[in-house]
């Protein structure tokens, strides 16, 4: 995947208490490095799905690396329309 493909994609990365003890501020940094558009989101009151990100307006609960690249890989999909 072009990284380039899914630039103007948001990651919204809950840093709430319970997710930020879940790892989601490494999360954030890694995507963050990867020159993506991270950004940092309050609570989401989902906090027994920790770590919560948003890629564009799609909720990962419980979110992985693996997950988020995964929904990376679906945009830039429907974005190549195929
Ligand atoms: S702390 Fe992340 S959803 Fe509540």
């Amino acid at each position: 995947m072009e990284t380039s493909e899914i630039k103007e994609t948001t990651i919204q990365v809950c840093h709430g208490p319970v997710c930020r003890d879940f790892g989601a501020p490494q999360l954030a940094k890694k995507f963050a490095e990867k020159g993506l558009n991270v950004v940092v989101g309050g609570c989401q009151s989902q906090c027994g799905y920790a770590p919560c990100v948003h890629v564009d307006d799609n909720m990962i609960n419980e979110a992985t690396a693996e997950k988020i690249d995964a929904r990376l890989e679906d945009i830039a999909l429907q974005n190549s329309g195929l």
